[in-house]
């Protein structure tokens, strides 16, 4: 960490914590609430969990060994850190999805995050407190719907901010945003768990007492059949996917900052776990018992239908906590300051790989990467903002099918390829491999135990290399019918426009790899 490269991480709590703010996003106090109410209430804790040991932590361990490991050939984006583990040239051209994903999901998920900034916005100017709950939510569809111009200028201020902070660097602006923003998350969001589930509250003078508990046991009562459901396994695994970061190449860019003996093992959980207490613990605290306590079951369970948790958050929420009194301004606040927090430490994660390529490739200064990024991701924001259809498919293709297609691959190459490096490398003596790839290579157990702080339990050892990736595997032809059908599904010319848009920015990266990799070899960089 305190190594000599130029960009880094000044401190390793800086790291944890930049790392943890990747993960705890607008999926962890928003999805998840609502997927665990879809998927059978408290039942759901249990693919959940079994998601996260067998898929997630694993999954973890792989991505931080693998950034780490290209990081000492100075590569920080996954095509060239695939490249360094694997001996076949087309590993690269895999890689790409490590940056494809980054900039489809930061294309939507910024505007998502400017909404929260908005919201913050409203909520201190007042403009909720004399609505009706009818108004709000009407004002709620109007933003949405574009009926103002608002909503575009909060997401060019978004997108601002995001650049303007990636442009100053890992320790310069990643890690300090982390280090404000992250702390400030777990004290807004204690704050108000704490005052959901122990609300006592009457909207009308004289009328029912309502009471947060009421969510709180709603949101954890077990319908055990539902875990017999494939469904809502795969929906297990995909929420674990998202709110841990997995699959998308940041976490590889993060990790590659390190140096090649700083540890891996309790970082990876230490990040890990945080996310899983503001997910399980804040995440089921906040929306679903103050809404519930308020609305009672019924009107809830209709609102999460779809899974997504935004109806609640910003349609509901601001009219209840008028109910609060003088407080409810600060919750307002507090609720929204906080999503904007999940929101930004994610998004920074997505720009930093992107910056890194050009960087590491094409020898572009860094503010220059972070400023072309910005340009990328409001070009391709564009139909995001403009269509409910655009925003699907940038969210199936990006945030979803693209996650698990990335870590199947990747744990194939880390644990199969890379992993039985030591034979491997023996009978390609003979090849006219790049000097590191000649190297002695470390088999992919000791990548990850190499420094660790803490012993990894050995089982991980065989859950790494069956269990992961047959899960995956599952996971993955269970979804190809779903996959075929949303490929061949009629949509409006929105969800055609960014159909091809998602093609041609594949497309892109891999002739940018291509031309890199030609570089790279001349100059002999490595
Ligand atoms: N983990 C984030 C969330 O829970 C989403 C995200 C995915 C962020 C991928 C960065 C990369 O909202």
């Amino acid at each position: 960490m305190s190594n000599s490269q130029s960009s880094g991480w000044g401190s390793r709590v800086g790291l944890v914590l930049a790392m943890a703010g990747n993960a705890v996003g607008l999926g962890n106090f928003l999805r998840f609430p609502a997927q665990a109410i879809e998927n059978g209430g408290g039942a759901f804790i249990i693919p959940y969990l079994v998601c996260f040991l067998l898929m997630g932590l694993p999954l973890l361990f792989v991505e931080w060994s693998m950034g780490r490991y290209g990081g000492k050939f100075k590569q920080h984006s996954t095509p060239f850190i695939f490249d360094s583990m694997g001996q076949a040239p087309y590993w690269k051209y895999f890689g790409v999805f490590g940056l494809f994903t980054n900039i489809a999901v930061a294309a939507f998920y910024c505007y998502l995050e400017s909404w929260a900034l908005s919201w913050a916005y409203y909520s201190v100017a007042g403009t909720f407190t004399d609505m009706s709950m009818a108004e709000v939510q009407l004002f709620f569809e109007n933003y949405i719907g574009l009926g103002t111009s608002q909503p575009v200028i909060f997401w060019i201020i978004c997108l601002f901010l995001n650049t303007w902070i990636l442009s100053r660097g890992l320790s310069g602006g990643v890690e300090k945003v982390a280090k404000v923003g992250m702390p400030l998350l777990l004290l807004f969001g204690l704050i108000l768990g704490i005052t959901g589930i122990t609300m006592q509250a009457s909207p009308e003078a004289g009328g029912p007492i309502h009471d947060g508990v009421v969510g709180l046991n709603y949101l954890w009562n077990p319908d055990f059949s539902s875990i017999w459901s494939f469904d809502v396994w795969v929906a297990a695994a995909g929420q674990i996917f998202f709110t841990l970061s997995l699959g998308m190449g940041s976490i590889h860019c993060y990790a590659s900052y390190l140096n090649a003996k700083d540890d891996v093992a309790l970082n990876a959980m230490s990040a890990g776990w945080m996310n899983e207490f503001v997910e399980v613990v804040l995440g089921s605290m906040i929306i679903i018992p103050i809404s519930i306590g308020y609305l009672g079951i019924d009107a809830v369970s209709d609102m999460v239908s779809g899974g997504s948790g935004l109806g609640i958050g910003f349609a509901v929420l601001p009219k209840l906590f008028a109910d609060w009194g003088g407080f409810g301004v600060m919750a307002g606040l507090m609720w929204f300051g906080l999503l904007f927090f999940a929101g930004i430490t994610s998004s920074l994660a997505m720009g930093t790989p992107v910056m890194a390529f050009l960087k590491d490739n094409f020898g572009w200064k860094e503010s220059t990467g972070a400023w072309f990024f910005g340009l990328i991701i409001l070009l391709l924001g564009i139909p995001c903002v403009l269509s409910q259809d655009a925003f699907n498919e940038f969210d199936y293709w990006a945030g979803t099918i693209s996650l698990v297609v990335f870590a199947l691959i990747e744990i194939i190459l880390f644990a199969w390829v890379f992993g039985l490096a030591d034979n491997y490398s023996e009978w390609r003596k003979s090849d006219d491999v790049l000097p590191f790839k000649a190297m002695k290579r470390l088999p992919a157990w000791k990548e990850i135990t190499r420094g660790a702080d803490i012993n990894v339990p050995i089982i991980f050892k065989f859950i790494i290399k069956y269990v992961s990736p047959i899960f995956l595997l599952i996971v993955f032809i269970g979804a190809i019918p779903g996959i075929i059908d949303n490929a061949t599904k009629e949509t409006s010319f929105y969800g055609w426009l960014a159909r091809f848009l998602l093609l041609t920015l594949f497309i892109l990266i891999s002739f940018l790899v291509y031309i890199a990799a030609k570089r790279n070899k001349n100059s002999k960089l490595y």
